[in-house]
């Protein structure tokens, strides 16, 4: 990997040093920064991010790469915690399809969040053919039906019951959903018109955790966009159940789902935000 730094323009003032988390860079003699164990750069770019005279250059970010900003420009604390209290998941949208405009900004904002050792290899699939969404939907109902009926055999029931009250309450559930769904609610997708699965490579250790930040990420450039969206669930238990992985075959996915996102033109906005519970600590 090539890395280098410009020593005609640094100014000596260990900022790459001090921010590298693989601790490449390191202080010399010289004043200009050495380097070590260069393998082990993670291509997070800070060092070319904090770099005052543009003298870090490193293979992974060229000049187009490297963008100066204005912290005054960022959202104020007051201004993000109103869109934090402000974002709320919706489930009644128009059949007005998702702008692709609007979802290559929700893609671009979950893009950025934080992966683990900077990995990004966090992959996105959307899907918008109504005959697709009416796959998922159908699956996630089919996969509920079957425990449902696993869990109301009479040799299994009164032990459920016993050991797992919790799961008992939620049979009745999967039956009116059942119920529900045959008679024309989806309650699984809700008339979203569009569905980002965030998914990574099978046993990517981080995975669940990078996906879902990512959601979050992009659920809040949404929000900003005017886009309503909510987190499918029920879709997730499903595929969790599913240890084929039927749905991602059918839809192409080549790797583990962790997240999926239902996203709609919103029909109505809230115009109030509600506290929550007290912040435990
Ligand atoms: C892990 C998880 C699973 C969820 N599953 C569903 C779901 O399947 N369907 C749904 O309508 N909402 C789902 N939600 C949305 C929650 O119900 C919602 O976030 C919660 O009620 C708080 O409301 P708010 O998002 O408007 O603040 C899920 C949220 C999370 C975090």
């Amino acid at each position: 990997m090539n890395l280098l730094i410009d020593e005609s323009t640094c100014i000596q003032c260990d900022r790459c040093v001090k921010v590298c988390p693989s601790e490449i860079f390191v202080k010399s003699e010289s004043g200009i920064p050495a380097f070590q164990n260069i393998e082990f750069c993670i291509k997070c770019g800070h060092c070319v991010a904090v770099c005052p005279t543009n003298s870090v250059i490193h293979e992974a970010f060229p000049e187009n790469k490297i963008h100066s900003f204005d912290r005054k420009e960022l959202p104020t604390s007051e201004q993000l915690m109103l869109l934090l209290k402000s974002r709320r998941s919706r489930r009644i949208f128009t059949k007005e399809p998702v702008p692709e405009f609007f979802i290559d900004q929700i893609l671009d904002a979950a893009h950025r969040a934080p992966t683990a050792s900077n990995a990004q290899r966090v992959y996105f699939k959307v899907f918008s053919d109504p005959h697709d969404l009416q796959l998922i939907s159908d699956y996630t109902i089919e996969i509920f039906t079957k425990i449902a009926k696993f869990l109301n055999f009479p040799l299994i029931k009164p032990f459920i019951k016993l050991f797992a009250p919790e799961v008992a309450k939620y049979v009745s559930g999967f039956k009116k959903m059942e119920d529900e769904y045959k008679s024309g609610k989806d309650i699984i997708l809700r008339g979203a018109t569009t569905v980002i699965f965030i998914y990574t490579t099978k046993n990517q250790y981080f995975g669940c955790a990078d996906a879902n930040l990512a959601y979050q990420n992009g659920s809040l450039m949404a929000e900003t966009l005017g886009i309503g969206q909510f987190y499918t669930g029920f879709v997730l238990s499903a595929l969790a159940q599913d240890k084929k992985g039927k749905l991602s075959k059918l839809l192409g996915v080549k790797g583990t789902i962790h997240a999926g996102m239902a996203l709609g033109v919103p029909q109505l906005h809230f115009s109030k935000y509600i506290d929550r519970r007290d912040v435990i600590r």
